[in-house]
């Protein structure tokens, strides 16, 4: 079998207050009408027969109706404890042979042609033991991704989250790519690689997805899982690695920045100034003002010069707290 692993655990805090953790972004039908996740699930359903949600309690009620058209399970978090706890929570319940296809259910893909040829060759290499990563050229140095050092599709180093000054070098020698956060493998080379290099994460996560009910962790048993991402617990250190360069477009939609520049490609309103309304209830002026980004929802108003995009984050943060 080849299975789609969504993984659906972030809040998405950057699109705040648009994102919430009762509808975080990829439950959002933002995009044509339709939820990143809703168009997660039809691309891998190309290839893959079946999928299996891991995701939060606080919001997979939001999935079931976008699953309802596909065969699926669903893997309920009690409470999140990164990456490499999600993946191996799916890998569990596959069979060792199966074929996972790991991806995050807040990325816009578009070129599906493309998409579709790199996850098969990413298949393939699947097949013969590899763990595979989906290399994207990367544009600027970006420091919230993983960077992939590779010569073809052999993949010299895995680096995760650079600091500035590196980034810059990586991007000048030339021989990196972004880590897409896309992965590929066998479940049975995924849980070999977790054993070597996590015994700790391996076998917390086993021990509670031995113990859930009805696909449901158990909250105590979670809370033991050290939080890792996989990018850390495994990418880093394994050497069993393949990369497949991509060339389909990527976008992380994580910031008001890539939401804005994606809205206005595809015909959003924005005035001369560069002002725009997300969400628009009533007839809204901008006076003296540039490069403002507007965000009305029924209980809060987000009023944000579109440079600090970044720190959206911050309010939510802040929010939690007082909350
Ligand atoms: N189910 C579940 N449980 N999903 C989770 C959890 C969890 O505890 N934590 C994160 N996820 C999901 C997120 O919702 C997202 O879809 C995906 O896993 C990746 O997590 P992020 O927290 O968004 O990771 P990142 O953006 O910092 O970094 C990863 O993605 C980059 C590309 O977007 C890394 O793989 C980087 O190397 C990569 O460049
Ligand atoms: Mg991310």
């Amino acid at each position: 079998r080849i299975i789609n692993v969504i993984l659906s655990g972030g809040v998405g805090s950057r699109l705040w207050p648009l994102s919430r953790k009762s509808k975080p972004k990829q439950y959002l039908p933002i995009f044509n009408n339709k939820s990143l996740f809703a168009l997660t699930i039809e691309r891998n359903q190309k290839v893959c027969q079946h999928v299996m949600l891991v995701g939060s309690v606080q919001n997979i009620d939001l999935a079931k109706e976008d699953l309802q058209k596909v065969s699926h399970e669903i893997i309920v978090e009690a409470v999140p404890r990164n990456t490499a706890a999600a993946i191996a929570f799916a890998a569990f319940a596959a069979g060792p042979d199966d074929i996972l296809i790991v991806t995050p259910s807040d990325h816009l893909i578009e070129g599906e042609e493309q998409y579709l040829q790199a996850i098969k060759r990413g298949i393939e290499f699947a097949r013969e033991g590899f763990l595979v990563t989906f290399g994207i050229n990367p544009t600027r140095p970006e420091t919230g991704y993983g960077y992939i050092e590779s010569e073809g599709n052999d993949v010299l180093s895995f680096r995760e989250k650079p600091n500035f000054e590196t980034a810059k070098d990586f991007l000048k020698s030339g021989n990196f790519l972004w880590n897409s956060g896309i992965f590929c493998f066998k479940a049975s080379t995924f849980l070999h690689e977790l054993e070597r290099f996590d015994p700790k994460v391996f076998s917390a996560s086993k021990t509670a997805f031995e113990a859930a009910k009805d696909g449901v962790l158990d909250w105590d048993l979670s809370k033991k899982i050290p939080s890792k991402s996989v990018d850390y617990a495994i990418m880093e250190r394994s050497d069993t690695i393949k990369v497949v360069p991509s060339f389909f477009q990527w976008s992380d939609m994580g910031s008001f920045d890539s939401l804005y520049d994606y809205l206005i490609a595809k015909g959003h309103p924005k005035d001369e100034q560069g002002n725009i309304v997300i969400g628009e209830t009533k007839h809204t002026v901008f006076l003296g003002v540039q490069n403002c980004v507007v965000v009305n929802t029924d209980d809060a108003l987000l009023i944000m010069d579109k440079a600090y995009a970044q720190d959206v984050k911050h309010i939510y943060e802040q929010l939690e707290k007082e909350n």
